[in-house]
Parts: C-alpha cells; sequence; structure tokens
C-alpha cells in the first residue's frame, strides 16, 4: 500500500473559498483505495462550520520552530467518507473571520502550516511515500523537506508533488521578512529557488524543489511555459518542462446529477431533460423575481467576480446586451467590490434580466445549473474551470473563451457536422464574446432541436475523477519506481 499525503489549505467538506477545495476534496477519495491510501492534512480554521469542527478529535499536541519562533501545534483527526483528515490546530494562526487575510498575515501563517505539516508526520504513525502540496500555500513543504533533511529522518525517501491550481497567486513577500520567518539560509534566496524581481517566492520555491510540477489541464501546463501565461515563472517552469504535467480536474459526479440533487425543484434525466429544465426555470425566474417565461434564453454565471474570470468583457457590452438582447442574466457569485458594484448597477436598471445574486450559497449554484440554458465563463485565464463542467451534468452548454482547461474540456459547436459541446471564442475582446453570445442564442431560438441534442450530448459525457485520478497514480507510480 503506497501512501499519499495532500498537503492543502482548503478542502471540501471541511472548508471552500474556490476550485481548490472542491478538487482536494474530491480526488482523495477517487484515488484508488486498494493501492494507495490518501491522507489529507490541512488548518483548523476558526471560521469552519460548528458541524465539522465538532467532528474532530484531538490527537497530540507538540512545538516547532519557525525561524526563532516556537509555536504550538495541536493536531486533530477525522474520518470523513473513508478519508482520513488531520488537521493542525493553532488558534493565532487560524482566527479571523475567512481562511486567507492580509498578504503579510498569510505569509506567516502558510509558511507555519507548511512546516508544522511536515513536523506532524512524526507524529502521526503515517510516513507518506509521496507529499502532495497544493498551490503557493503549501509550496514551502517541499523547500523545508530538503533544507531541514535532518529534522525529518523518516521522510528520507519522500517524494514531493506541486499542483499548481493558480499561477497568478505565488505568495511573494519581502525578502528579509520572509528570510527571517523560514530560518532558510541565503543560498536559498537566489534566482534560481525563491528568489524572484528581489522578493521571496513561495510557489517559485515549490516548483523549484518539487520532484514533480503539475497543473490542471494540458492547456494550461503550456500556457504558464510562455511568456503571455508564465505570471514571471515561465522561465522556471519552461526549466521544469520534463517534471511538468498537466492533468485535467474531475468532477465528485454525484453531487452533480439532475436525477437526485436535492436542491431542484424538478429532478430530471437526459430523457426529459427539456421538461425537467423548463420546470426548474419557471421556478428559479419565480425565486429570483425575473419574468416567468421559459421560451427566454437564460445565461448564467457562477463564478468569484475576479478579473480572471472576464468580468470587464462583460462590463463593457453588459448595456449593449441587456438593452436589445432578448435574455435573461444570473449571476451568482462574490469577490472584488468593482465587480459587484457593476452588476449591481445593471441590475437596478434591468431588473427583467439580469439578477445579481452577490453572495455564496451552494444550492441557488445547484439551481442555477439546472434551469439556465446557457453558462457564460469568459476567463482572461482558467488553469481548469471546475462550472463548465457542472454545467455539463445539467445539460446546459457552456458559452467559454478559449484558454487553458476551458479549451480542453469544450468543443465549440459545429453547425454542419453537428459535433461539439458548447461555444467558445478566441481573443480577450468583448465583442468577440457578444458575438459568440449572439450566436448561441441564434442556435437556441432558431434551430432548438441541435439545441438540445447539444444539451444531451453534454449530459452523457464524463467529467468524473475516474480517468484523471488514474493519470495521478501514474505520476506517483513514476515517483516511487526510481
Ligand atoms: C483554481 C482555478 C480553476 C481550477 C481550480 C481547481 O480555482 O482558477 O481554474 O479549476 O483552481 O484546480
Amino acid at each position: 500500500m503506497k501512501k499519499i499525503l495532500f498537503v492543502t489549505s482548503e478542502a471540501v467538506p471541511f472548508i471552500k473559498t474556490g476550485g481548490l477545495a472542491d478538487v482536494t476534496g474530491s480526488l482523495a477519495r477517487y484515488i484508488d483505495r486498494q493501492n494507495y491510501d490518501v491522507r489529507v492534512i490541512l488548518p483548523k480554521y476558526a471560521c469552519m462550520d460548528e458541524m465539522w469542527k465538532n467532528k474532530l478529535r484531538f490527537h497530540s499536541h507538540f512545538y516547532v520552530s519557525l525561524g526563532w519562533r516556537n509555536q504550538y501545534v495541536g493536531i486533530l483527526e477525522t474520518v470523513e467518507a473513508g478519508v482520513h483528515y488531520y488537521f493542525i490546530d493553532n488558534e493565532y494562526y487560524f482566527a479571523g473571520p475567512q481562511p486567507y487575510n492580509q498578504l503579510h498575515e498569510d505569509i506567516e501563517k502558510f509558511a507555519y502550516f507548511s512546516k508544522a505539516a511536515l513536523a506532524a508526520i512524526g507524529m502521526i504513525d503515517f510516513v507518506p511515500d509521496v507529499i502532495h502540496c497544493h498551490d503557493w500555500q503549501t509550496a514551502l513543504v517541499p523547500v523545508f523537506l530538503k533544507a531541514f533533511s535532518e529534522d525529518y529522518p523518516l521522510l528520507h525517501h519522500t517524494k514531493t508533488v506541486m499542483t499548481i491550481h493558480n499561477l497568478r497567486f505565488q505568495g511573494r513577500y519581502t525578502m528579509d521578512v520572509v528570510k527571517n520567518l523560514t530560518g532558510l539560509s541565503d543560498d536559498y534566496f537566489t534566482p534560481d529557488k525563491l528568489e524572484s524581481y528581489g522578493e521571496a517566492n513561495f510557489l517559485k520555491g515549490g516548483i523549484a524543489f518539487a520532484d514533480i510540477v503539475t497543473t490542471v489541464s494540458p492547456t494550461y501546463a503550456l500556457e504558464i511555459m510562455t511568456r503571455e501565461g508564465g505570471e514571471s515563472l515561465d522561465g522556471l517552469l519552461y526549466a521544469r518542462r520534463n517534471s511538468l504535467y498537466g492533468i485535467i480536474n474531475g468532477l465528485d459526479s454525484a453531487e452533480y446529477d439532475p436525477n437526485h440533487d436535492i436542491y431542484l425543484t424538478q429532478n430530471f434525466g437526459i430523457s426529459n431533460m427539456r421538461e425537467g429544465k423548463a420546470a426548474n426555470k419557471l421556478a428559479l425566474q419565480r425565486e429570483l423575481h425575473l419574468p416567468e417565461d421559459e421560451d427566454t434564453i437564460m445565461l448564467a454565471m457562477v463564478s468569484r467576480l475576479t478579473d480572471q474570470k472576464g468580468l470587464d468583457l462583460i462590463a463593457y457590452v453588459m448595456d449593449e446586451m441587456l438593452s436589445h438582447a432578448r435574455l435573461q442574466f444570473v449571476v451568482l457569485g462574490t469577490g472584488q467590490e468593482q465587480y459587484a458594484n457593476m452588476l449591481r448597477y445593471f441590475a437596478d436598471k434591468y431588473p427583467d434580466k439580469l439578477s445579481a445574486n452577490i453572495c455564496y450559497s451552494e444550492q441557488l449554484a445547484h439551481r442555477i445549473y439546472a434551469s439556465a440554458d446557457a453558462l457564460l465563463m469568459p476567463s482572461l485565464f482558467e488553469p481548469c474551470g471546475l462550472s463548465q463542467l457542472m454545467s455539463y451534468c445539467y445539460g446546459t452548454l457552456p458559452i467559454v473563451r478559449e484558454t487553458g482547461g476551458l479549451k480542453d474540456t469544450v468543443q465549440p459547436y459545429n453547425e454542419y457536422e453537428h459535433t461539439g459541446t458548447g461555444f467558445s471564442f478566441a481573443n480577450y475582446n468583448a465583442h468577440e464574446m457578444l458575438n459568440t453570445i449572439y450566436y448561441a442564442m441564434h442556435i437556441y431560438y432558431d434551430d432548438r432541436a441541435q439545441w438540445d441534442e447539444m444539451a444531451q450530448r453534454d449530459m452523457r459525457m464524463d467529467f468524473s475523477w475516474k480517468k484523471s485520478a488514474r493519470e495521478y497514480e501514474k505520476l506517483y507510480e513514476r515517483l516511487l519506481e526510481n
């Protein structure tokens, strides 16, 4: 039995701010249990739901050195859906109303977490063959493992994987502060290691020191080796190209099954897709105070409200779109205030056409996926994207920009061959997006049979973890062979 330890700053069902949590939480469950014992270690945040906090049992405690400091580490544990989870407890670091706060706090918090997670391994009677790290918050793990190897005698044969879910976030901070905090010696802060543009860069360290680097789609893996997509780390990523893999994310398909989804007004399957979606649409229109009309196309967006997600394109053409076209647009998400305000403004101006829900709601998200006809994802960049995969499950056609994982998972409709799974455009240009939306509307209103056929095709696709989990297993095998 091979032992794998995920180190992550979030995982469903315990704590989630984005797709990272969906992926770490569900992948851990889909790795083959006959051959692997996958466990997960994450922080115990004060902001976690009481229901989950109450399930955690105390395991042990100790102190860990962080630079010149000596900090308390509590280990809590629980088993959920057959997976063993460990939680690092420290009320000073993991307080606050959300997992992430100001950068200077997060830098120290996650340097601490990475150090504590490694040290905890000595206490839990689980010596991993592979430590699998996710994003910048855990990127110092491979660095510490190398730099302080004498502190981890159990881990001399342990390999590391660094998965990049979003290269935009790197954990960059003033070099002196990070030196002082981590106790890493000066030779770790050179341009081939942690140094980047005069600062210390956590993710850079992870990419430099991990045995294997992965990211969440093949196209994003290529894009991040280029100047445009490399977020200033393209040089190092290119240098590591022989150890860089793009593996598309999977979905926990049981959670997005319109046949059994408890949040829907009416459950449906492939055979009664059209009627099922119409019933849900009418109910959602009522809920959101939009005119009740099953024949008007409903576009949706379920997304963090950040510039990554293409909201600038939407802002640019929103007036044009809402003043002319026969459509309804439903948005759900939280994020940057400027985008929230933009959406509130237009919802005020076009109350019959736009419903802006500036909040986080899993239930509403499911009802939107089930009710909408199309899902808009005009991302500036997109490492993988999960919403388009969720929308497929409900027969909702994605309209996306051809970037990263969107390019890998959405095949554009071809009206001559009757193939495709959605609609797409190439350039980050608002009118290119708008024309693609208009083209999709034309198919919806003028060739509904084709539209419905495509929706049913989408519902039949399989983006469960079955395939992608096998690819991770292959990587683990490859690592452990040498
Ligand atoms: C990040 C990326 C998203 C990806 C997710 C999980 O949120 O922005 O594209 O799907 O991580 O890997």
